[in-house]
């Protein structure tokens, strides 16, 4: 459904800095709006907009969509901290554009945040949102979303590795047996691992209960979303209405 906004409103909502900001950016003419017969420059802050979710519009010359609330997937790349002050790897933030990372915040949440955190050395997929209720409903355990990693061990593994994950193994900090939801070898040295729960390292560390060190990890689907190929590593994109659907869809 439509919502009315002031442009500099509208700008403010999207993450491109204070009103006073926003303001100062369309009176120098560099917000441009689609009319359905071409891009417009619009100069006047006090421009009403009829808003719809994913509505273009251009800032600086830069195509961006309105969104009310931000749901984005990034291609995680190897060499990077899921953590706004990183210890030594360049923040996952840091490939994100200004605007996601400066929404205002509505609930508490100011731009975007990781639904969950990968370690520095694990790729694929991380969903950012600046939605708390989809970033608790995708991560918390007792809402069963299953994430499956791919990864690779140093060693070649037994088939009764898999059998150990399925039937629970026990992590150090922890008495009660942790399981994997599924769990398949996919080659001597490969397999794919379902997981409902993120604990701290957890795949690394049943791995490393079973005997095998990980040595290549990579998340490679969360719910009935699979991370796609043409996302090359480090690059972002929204998430589109269906796959919303298929991440929140009940097991
Ligand atoms: N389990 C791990 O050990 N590391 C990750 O990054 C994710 C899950």
């Amino acid at each position: 459904m439509a919502q009315r906004l002031l442009l500099t409103d509208l700008l403010y909502s999207q993450g491109f800095g204070t009103r006073r900001i926003c303001a100062g950016l369309v009176q120098q003419g560099l917000v441009q709006m689609d009319t359905g017969h071409g891009w417009v420059c619009v100069r006047e802050t006090d421009t009403a907009v009829d808003v719809v979710e994913g509505m273009p519009f251009m800032v600086q010359g830069i195509l961006w969509q309105y969104h009310t609330k931000a749901y984005v997937l990034l291609h995680k790349p190897a060499g990077t901290e899921c953590s706004h002050k990183p210890s030594a790897w360049p923040s996952v933030y840091s490939l994100l554009p200004t605007p996601l990372r400066q929404r205002p915040a509505k609930t508490g949440l100011q731009g975007v945040q990781a639904v969950g955190r990968l370690d520095q050395d694990t790729t694929g997929m991380l969903l950012l949102s600046d939605d708390g209720q989809f970033i608790h409903r995708m991560s918390s355990p007792k809402h069963h979303v299953p994430k499956v990693y791919e990864l690779e061990t140093q060693e070649a593994m037994h088939a009764s590795v898999v059998e150990k994950l399925l039937n629970g193994v026990v992590l150090n900090d922890d008495p009660q047996p942790v399981k994997a939801a599924a769990c398949a070898l996919t080659g001597s040295h490969s397999m794919a691992l379902t997981l409902t729960e993120g604990k701290y390292h957890q795949v690394k560390r049943m791995l490393a209960a079973t005997g095998h060190k990980v040595v290549r990890l990579h998340r490679a689907r969360i719910g009935d979303m699979e991370l796609d190929h043409t996302l090359a590593p480090g690059q972002w994109r929204w998430l589109s209405g269906e796959e919303m659907k298929a991440l929140t869809r009940k097991p």
